[in-house]
């Protein structure tokens, strides 16, 4: 599939956006596995036209990211097209919009998935950045507001009338926020009206390679979008392209290359954070996931999760080698919330 003029291959695999969690560090784990595509945590507008300084850190973009996008949000049409342009400054490969994100205060003021309740003003924002910016621009939305509201089909006719040059949709309603199973079948649906010719990815709950590969063969998407089954497995985008490529499931990781993972990741986010004590804090959501099924794991998780230093997260990556050495990390059924 093609974004604009950037050719992405056969069914490239997207690092789903993610706030607090799709910064540098986590990027480059995923890149280095494999994730074809990535964006940038969500900036809004608003903090942008105040020239924030965190809203700018986050569209810092670094050569191992490409091809990247930096994702804007807001409600205001004209603050979004000055965000637009001043995000495409930043240099990134594409720009994408938010018109998914179901986080009350974002969707009070209009943002985010609130504009699937207003599908004209959704077109119309998309139009005014297309037309603002040089770089190709996508979208990512849901299936619709609530359960009888589901309209992501004609918001993909809009959006694509409005020049967007892909749709990502995540298969769950504003009003599940993260529950129940996401349906792909609007999205089959979507990618399948021969009336849409822009790409669709599809996104939600894609567990693994064989999943991918029952919703690539129930879909027809043209890309395929992770995002938590990614944390603590960076790993899953090689397992899904493997699995593509030659049919065979890769091993599951052994213990021993799971602590080093962590090591890496570790030592890049106190690096690019420039502060010990942050960057294991930022490490935190990852390495609660990263060792699932782990037998009489609690106690050392616990002390995990608390430490503050790099030494006491050695201490403790030391006893999971000890403890579990020879052992693999099992990611099947592992609860993505
Ligand atoms: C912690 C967290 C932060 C998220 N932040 C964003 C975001 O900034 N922008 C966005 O479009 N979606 C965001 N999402 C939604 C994901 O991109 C994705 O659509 C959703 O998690 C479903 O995909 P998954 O089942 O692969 O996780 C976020 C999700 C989570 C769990």
């Amino acid at each position: 599939m093609k974004i604009g003029e950037i050719e992405l291959g056969q069914v490239p695999l997207f690092l789903a956006p993610m706030e607090d969690v799709t910064y540098k560090s986590f990027r480059y784990m995923c890149k280095k596995y494999g994730a074809d595509v990535m964006y940038t945590e969500f900036v809004s507008s608003d903090a942008l036209a105040r020239n924030v300084k965190k809203t700018r850190h986050k569209m810092t973009l670094f050569d191992f990211d490409r091809p990247v996008a930096i994702q804007i949000y807001g409600h205001d049409p004209e603050a979004m097209v000055i965000a637009a342009k001043v995000a495409e400054e930043a240099g990134p490969d594409f720009i994408d919009i938010n018109f998914g994100c179901p986080v009350k205060k974002i969707v009070r003021r209009g943002a985010g998935a609130a504009m699937l309740l207003d599908l004209p003003g959704m077109q119309k924002m998309a139009e005014a950045i297309v037309k603002a910016v040089s770089l190709p621009v996508t979208a990512k939305t849901r299936l619709g507001w609530d359960q009888e509201h589901k309209n992501v089909h004609e918001a993909a006719l809009r959006l694509q009338d409005a020049g967007i040059s892909a749709l990502a949709i995540h298969g769950r309603t504003r009003d599940q926020f993260y529950s129940g199973d996401a349906d792909w079948t609007l999205i089959g649906e979507v990618k399948n009206d021969p009336r849409i010719v822009m790409p669709i990815i599809g996104n939600g709950d894609i567990k693994g390679p064989v999943r991918a590969a029952e919703l690539l063969r129930q879909t027809g998407v043209d890309g395929l979008m992770i995002g938590r089954p990614s944390i603590g497995r960076p790993w899953i985008f090689r397992e899904i392209r493997h699995y593509f490529s030659t049919g065979e499931i890769l091993p599951p990781p052994s213990v021993t290359e799971v602590v080093e993972n962590v090591r890496e990741q570790l030592h890049l986010s106190i690096e690019w954070k420039d502060d010990e004590r942050r960057g294991i804090l930022q490490m935190r959501r990852h390495l609660a996931r990263y060792f699932p099924h782990l037998p009489d794991f609690r106690e050392i998780r616990t002390g995990l999760l608390r430490a503050e230093t790099i030494a006491a997260v050695e201490e403790y990556l030391v006893k999971i080698i000890d403890r579990y050495q020879g052992m693999h990390v099992d990611y099947t059924d592992v609860s993505l919330n």
